[in-house]
């Protein structure tokens, strides 16, 4: 597998993405990640699923951590840069997030990510990636992975209105190559149910929010 020694975003498409943040709320941006990139990381999930080396996704943090099939049904790796794919995936992100602190100052000084597969039938329900006030995810990154994603394949991201969570605005289907970027405290999003197993990688660009002395724990 070969792809070039880095994955650059496109000037263009950067200010595009910035410019929808900052109208809209969030950006789909279409063929935008290097597709042998996407390749990679698509077979590196699939062997850990074969290996079973994948950990089911929970909601809430720390204590309050559990796993619930009716909430979402994932399984999990959290990218910690042991692969060459990884790495440049993760150095993509960090160039968008120094595009995004310089026009946006939005201070974000650390960026967190995992594998995420959904087996067939496995969804998740309408959430918001981040409580204001509470948390400190500000902007939600989803790279999509799955070559020739099929029309009839479901499992489309719907984005909703950030004031009115009933109103869709958004339906994204999650074939390779597709990154979508949003607020991470204002815009509800789900997952829907998907007929084929189905590889994103989500991250969140953190702030740090320290109350009372507690740094934020991350994840
Ligand atoms: C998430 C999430 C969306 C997707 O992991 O928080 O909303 O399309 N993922 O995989
Ligand atoms: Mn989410």
């Amino acid at each position: 597998m070969s792809y070039p020694d880095a994955c650059p975003l496109p000037p263009g498409r950067l200010d595009e993405l910035i410019e929808a943040l900052v109208e809209q709320g969030f950006y789909i941006g279409k063929e935008l990640l290097d597709p042998a990139l996407c390749q990679a990381l698509h077979s590196e999930i699939e062997d850990r699923a074969r290996l079973e080396a994948l950990t089911r996704a929970g909601i809430g943090r720390g204590n309050e951590h559990e796993t619930r099939d009716d909430i979402r049904g994932d399984a999990i790796h959290w990218l910690d840069r042991e692969t060459l794919a990884q790495r440049r995936y993760l150095d993509t992100m960090g160039e968008l997030q120094q595009a995004l602190n310089a026009s946006l100052f939005l201070g974000l000084f650390e960026y967190e990510a995992h594998l995420a597969r959904y087996p067939s039938g496995a969804f998740y329900r309408r959430h918001l990636d981040s409580f204001r006030g509470r948390a400190n995810r500000v902007v939600s990154t989803v790279g999509y992975l799955n070559p020739d994603w099929p029309e009839d394949g479901g499992g489309e991201m719907v984005i909703y209105a950030s004031g009115d969570q009933d109103r869709e605005v958004a339906r994204v289907a999650p074939q390779a190559g597709t990154l979508v970027c949003f607020l991470s405290e204002q815009v509800p999003h789900e997952v829907l149910p998907t007929r084929h197993p189905r590889a994103s990688i989500a991250g969140w660009f953190r702030r740090n929010a320290s109350l009372g002395g507690m740094i934020d724990p991350a994840r």
